[in-house]
């Protein structure tokens, strides 16, 4: 379908990814249910860290297969030719422009909350705006918007997957062949 020699790399990226967006919808329910900070309730301090932290390095991973994904297909020209591969292409731009939307809006959402970001505990982001509530709830319900149309669209990239493994399986063991 898209390509079919995909770099060992990129597979180990997919499915990091893949873990990292489970694990950020599952854990960000258990994150917002923790009581609000104040001098003795911190225990949102570590979740709310870890949270950022996945999604930045996410956000890494989604850049290097957008590079990767750009340099192949000028390499290899058009690659989706039938309808299916066509709409199976638009699942994975889509794909990758709501990651890219979530992680930028949730980023935004942060720095305008006012709370820092320490990256990985080693890296102190420069606090670069203001806190704005405003702004932090914009951007905020925008995280949580282009969430859920994440949701959708990787459920109907699971569903395409699921298709074809019972149609043709030779597309799938791409993403299973390191
Ligand atoms: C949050 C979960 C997931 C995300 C964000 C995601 C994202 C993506 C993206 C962006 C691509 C295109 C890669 C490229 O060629 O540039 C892709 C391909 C693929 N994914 Fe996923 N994926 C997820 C979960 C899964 C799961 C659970 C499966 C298996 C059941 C799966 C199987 C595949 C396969 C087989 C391909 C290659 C399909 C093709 O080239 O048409 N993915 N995925
Ligand atoms: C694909 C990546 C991401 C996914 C799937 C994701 C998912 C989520 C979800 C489902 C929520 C709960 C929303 C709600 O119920 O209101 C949430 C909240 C949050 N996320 Fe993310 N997130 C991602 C990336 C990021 C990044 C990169 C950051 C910051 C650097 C971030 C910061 C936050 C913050 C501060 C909240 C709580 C406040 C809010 O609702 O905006 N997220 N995230």
């Amino acid at each position: 379908m898209v390509d079919e020699n995909l770099s060992p790399i990129i597979v180990w990226l997919h499915w990091l990814v893949a873990a990292a967006v489970f694990f950020l919808f599952i854990s960000s329910w258990w994150m917002l249910g923790l009581p609000l900070p104040s001098d003795n309730f911190t225990y949102r301090e570590l979740p709310f860290q870890l949270h950022k932290n996945i999604g930045i390095t996410l956000m890494l991973f989604v850049v290097v297969m957008i590079g990767n994904r750009t340099f192949l297909k000028r390499k290899q020209g058009e690659l989706a030719r039938t309808r299916l591969e066509k709409l199976a292409e638009l699942d994975h731009l889509l794909t990758y422009l709501l990651l890219l939307v979530c992680c930028v809006s949730g980023y935004l959402s942060s720095s305008y909350s006012g709370w820092p970001t320490s990256f990985w505990w080693m890296l102190e982001f420069p606090a670069w705006t203001e806190e704005d509530d405003g702004l932090n709830i914009l951007f905020s319900d925008l995280h949580l918007w282009s969430c859920w149309a994440l949701l959708a669209v990787v459920s109907l990239h699971i569903a395409a997957v699921l298709y074809h493994a019972f149609s043709d399986a030779t597309n799938i063991r791409k993403m299973f062949r390191l």
